[in-house]
C-alpha cells in the first residue's frame, strides 16, 4: 500500500511537474517574448528595412518629398531590431508639411509620416504609394489609405484606418519613435 501510495504520489508528482511545465511554457509564450517581438516603442530609432542600405539609420535626407515609400524597422536602445512580429512592419512616406492636417502634425517630422505596413483588410503588406494622390495602396484587394490623414481609409474593402506611428526628430536628421502605434496594427473592424 505504502509502495503503491508512494508510486501514486510519485506519479502525481510527475504529472504535477508536467502540468506545471506546460503552464509555465504557456505563460512563457508571453513572458519570454523578447524585445524583438514587441511592437515599436517610444525611444526606438528607425533604420531602413530593406534594400542595399538595410540597417542604416533612416534620415530626412533619404526621404525626399515626392519620393518612394520606405520600409523601416524600429531598433531598441540596446540595438535589438523589432522584427519578431510582422505587425511591427513600418512604412514611411513624405509629403509637404502643409498637406498634413493640423491635428496630425504632432505625429510627423517635416512631412514624414509613419504608418503600419500591414493592411487592415486581410493583412497583406502595403506596397503601393502614389504621391500625387497621397494614397497608400494594397494590391491584394486594392484598398487605399491616406497616411497623412491619420491613415484613414480612402477606398475599401478595408474599413479600419492604418495605425499611425508617432515620430520624433533624432540626432543628425534621423528619426525616432515617439510613441506606440495609434490603434492596433493588422486586420480588424472599423
Ligand atoms: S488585404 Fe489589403 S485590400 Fe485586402
Amino acid at each position: 500500500m505504502m509502495a503503491q501510495g508512494g508510486q501514486r504520489a510519485h506519479g502525481l508528482d510527475r504529472r504535477s511537474v508536467v502540468v506545471g511545465a506546460v503552464a509555465c511554457c504557456a505563460a512563457a509564450g508571453t513572458a519570454w517574448a523578447g524585445p524583438e517581438d514587441m511592437l515599436p516603442q517610444k525611444g526606438d530609432r528607425l533604420v531602413l528595412g530593406d534594400g542595399a542600405k538595410a540597417g542604416q539609420p533612416v534620415t530626412l535626407d533619404g526621404l525626399p518629398v515626392g519620393g518612394e515609400l520606405v520600409e523601416a524597422v524600429a531598433v531598441d536602445p540596446q540595438g535589438v531590431k523589432r522584427e519578431g512580429s510582422r505587425f511591427s512592419k513600418i512604412i514611411l512616406v513624405r509629403v509637404a508639411p502643409d498637406q498634413i492636417p493640423e491635428d496630425q502634425r504632432a505625429h510627423t517630422v517635416d512631412g514624414v509620416v509613419a504608418v503600419s505596413g500591414v493592411c487592415t483588410h486581410q493583412g497583406c503588406t502595403i506596397t503601393g504609394w502614389n504621391h500625387d494622390s497621397r494614397r497608400l495602396s494594397c494590391f491584394c484587394h486594392h484598398s487605399e489609405f491616406l497616411p497623412a490623414e491619420g491613415g484613414r481609409v480612402a477606398k475599401g474593402p478595408a474599413r479600419k484606418r492604418l495605425p499611425v506611428l508617432p515620430l520624433a526628430r533624432g540626432e543628425g536628421g534621423t528619426l525616432m519613435v515617439a510613441g506606440a502605434f495609434i490603434g492596433k496594427p493588422g486586420p480588424g473592424p472599423a
